[in-house]
C-alpha cells in the first residue's frame, strides 16, 4: 500500500478544526494590526533560497528539496516564506514605490530534516513580513503580535531575545569572534569548522556539547553593539517592559537564517519535548538589496502550526445548523428541499437513510447539530416538519409552506 513520506502528514478533519481555528485567529490578529494577506507560490528558483537563507545555513547546505525542472530550471521548494515575500515585493516595485508594505502568509514549507516529534519535512508557518520601516517599536509590534496571536490561543510560551548587530558592529564582532574560535584549535567540531569560514555566528548555537563547553567564554554580541544598536535593544525591552511580555536574553540565540541583522527572537514552548521553538524571526534590513532590490528595512516572523497544535486550547463547541432525517422513503424528496432551504443561511446535513427517530437523534449528536428535522408518515399527512432544537430542547410541528417561506 502506498503511504504518505515520511516527515509528510495529512491532517484529517478533527485536527483541521484546530488548523483552522489557529488561522482564523492569527489572520484576525494580522489584520487588526493592518496587515494584509499575500500568496505566494511553493515553488522558487533555488538562488533565491542560496542568496537569501543563506549557503552556510543547514536550511540551504543540508534540507532543501531541490530539484532540475522539465525546463531544466534549477527550482526548489521553499524552505521558509521570508525569501519569497521578499521577491514578490521586488517584483512587482513595492521597494521603488516607497512607505510601508505589511504581508502575512500561511501555507506549507518544506525542509529535508530527520523526522522527529516537532519536526516535520513538510510543515506549515503563518508568517509576517512588513517593509519600509526602520523604527525597533516595529520590531516590538512583532513581538506583541505573537504574544498576542498564542494569548488568544491559551498557549503560554518563553520569549528568547538577542541582537545581532549591524554592518556597523558585526565586522568587528565577527573578527573577534573569529580570534576566539581560532583559539580552541582542533577542538571544535567540522561543522563548527565550516561555520567559521561561512558564518562564524552560527557556532554560538551549535548543538554539540562540546562545542558548548568551549564557547562559554566567547565574546558576546550583546557587549559588543555600536550605540545605534545598543539603544535600540534597550527601547526594544522598554517597550516589552511597558507591555508587560516577560522576556529572557539569549545571548547565543543567532537564528538559523543568514539574513537577520539587530533584533532576533525567538518564542518556546516548555511543553512540547525538544523541538520546543514555536516562532521565530527578527530585522533583516539588508535582504532586499541583497536581491537586488532598492534597499528597505524589514522585519518579520513565523510560527510552526504543527508545533502549536496540541498547545491550542478550542472554544467550546456549540451545537449549530440543521440535521435532516427521513423516516422513510416517500419522505426523503421533501427532506432534500427543506435541506437546501436550510443551506442558504446554516450548516445542513441530510441522512438519506430511512431510519427511526432515535436513531436521528443519535446523528444529530454526531455532527453537533442544533436542530434535528425529520419528516415522517405522520408529518406527510399533516404537510409539515417536526423540528427539535437540541438547545432549547422544544419539539415543533412547522408546516412546510411556513419552513419554506
Ligand atoms: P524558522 O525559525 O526557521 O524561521 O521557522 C519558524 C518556525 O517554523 C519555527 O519556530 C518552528 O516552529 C517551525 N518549524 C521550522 N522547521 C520546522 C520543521 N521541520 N517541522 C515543524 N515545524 C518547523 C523562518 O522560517 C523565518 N522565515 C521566520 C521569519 C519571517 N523571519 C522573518 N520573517
Amino acid at each position: 500500500m502506498i503511504q504518505s513520506l515520511r516527515g509528510m502528514n495529512d491532517i484529517l478533519s478533527e485536527d483541521y478544526e484546530r488548523f483552522e481555528y489557529f488561522i482564523a485567529t492569527a489572520s484576525t490578529i494580522a489584520k487588526r494590526y493592518g496587515f494584509h494577506y499575500i500568496e505566494t507560490p511553493l515553488l522558487e528558483e533555488t538562488a533565491l533560497f542560496k542568496r537569501s537563507v543563506g549557503e552556510s545555513s543547514d536550511i540551504v547546505g543540508k534540507e532543501m528539496y531541490q530539484f532540475i525542472d522539465k525546463g531544466k530550471n534549477d527550482v526548489c521548494l521553499r524552505p521558509e516564506g521570508t525569501a519569497g515575500v521578499v521577491r514578490a515585493f521586488i517584483q512587482h516595485k513595492l521597494d521603488k514605490k516607497g512607505g510601508i508594505h505589511r504581508f502575512y502568509y500561511h501555507g506549507p514549507m518544506f525542509r529535508y530534516e530527520r523526522p522527529q516529534k516537532g519536526r516535520l519535512r513538510e510543515f506549515h508557518q503563518f508568517g509576517i513580513e512588513s517593509f519600509g520601516v526602520a523604527s525597533v517599536y516595529e520590531d516590538a509590534l512583532m513581538i506583541m503580535m505573537v504574544s498576542d496571536i498564542l494569548k488568544a490561543l491559551g498557549i503560554g510560551y518563553r520569549l528568547k531575545l538577542n541582537s545581532l548587530g549591524d554592518q556597523n558592529c558585526m565586522p568587528a564582532y565577527r573578527e573577534k569572534l573569529v580570534r576566539f574560535i581560532e583559539s580552541c584549535g582542533d577542538a571544535i567540531c567540522g561543522d563548527c569548522e565550516r561555520r567559521k569560514l561561512t558564518n562564524p555566528i552560527r557556532v554560538l548555537d551549535c548543538k554539540n556539547e562540546h562545542c558548548q563547553n568551549l564557547y562559554v567564554n566567547a565574546p558576546k554580541l550583546i557587549d559588543n553593539l555600536c550605540e545605534g544598536c545598543e539603544s535600540d535593544f534597550e527601547t526594544l525591552k522598554s517597550i516589552l517592559d511597558q507591555h508587560s511580555i516577560a522576556y529572557e536574553i539569549d545571548t547565543n540565540l543567532v537564528r538559523g537564517l543568514d539574513y537577520y541583522s539587530k533584533t532576533a527572537f525567538e518564542f518556546v514552548s516548555d511543553n512540547i519535548g525538544s523541538q520546543s521553538a514555536i516562532a521565530g524571526g527578527g530585522r533583516y534590513d539588508r535582504l532586499i538589496e541583497f536581491l537586488d532590490g532598492k534597499p528597505t528595512p524589514a522585519v518579520g516572523f513565523a510560527l510552526g502550526i504543527e508545533r502549536l497544535m496540541e498547545l491550542i486550547v478550542m472554544p467550546e463547541k456549540v451545537r449549530e445548523g440543521y440535521y435532516f432525517g427521513a423516516m422513510d422513503e416517500t419522505a426523503i424528496k421533501p427532506i432534500l428541499l427543506a435541506a437546501e432551504k436550510a443551506r442558504r443561511s446554516e450548516k445542513a446535513v441530510v441522512e438519506y437513510k430511512p431510519r427511526k427517530l432515535q436513531d436521528h437523534l443519535k446523528g444529530s449528536d454526531r455532527i453537533n447539530a442544533r436542530y434535528c428535522a425529520i419528516i415522517g408518515e405522520n408529518e406527510m399527512n399533516q404537510n409539515s416538519i417536526w423540528v427539535k432544537d437540541l438547545v432549547e430542547k422544544t419539539e415543533t410541528l412547522i408546516p412546510l409552506n411556513e419552513f419554506f417561506a
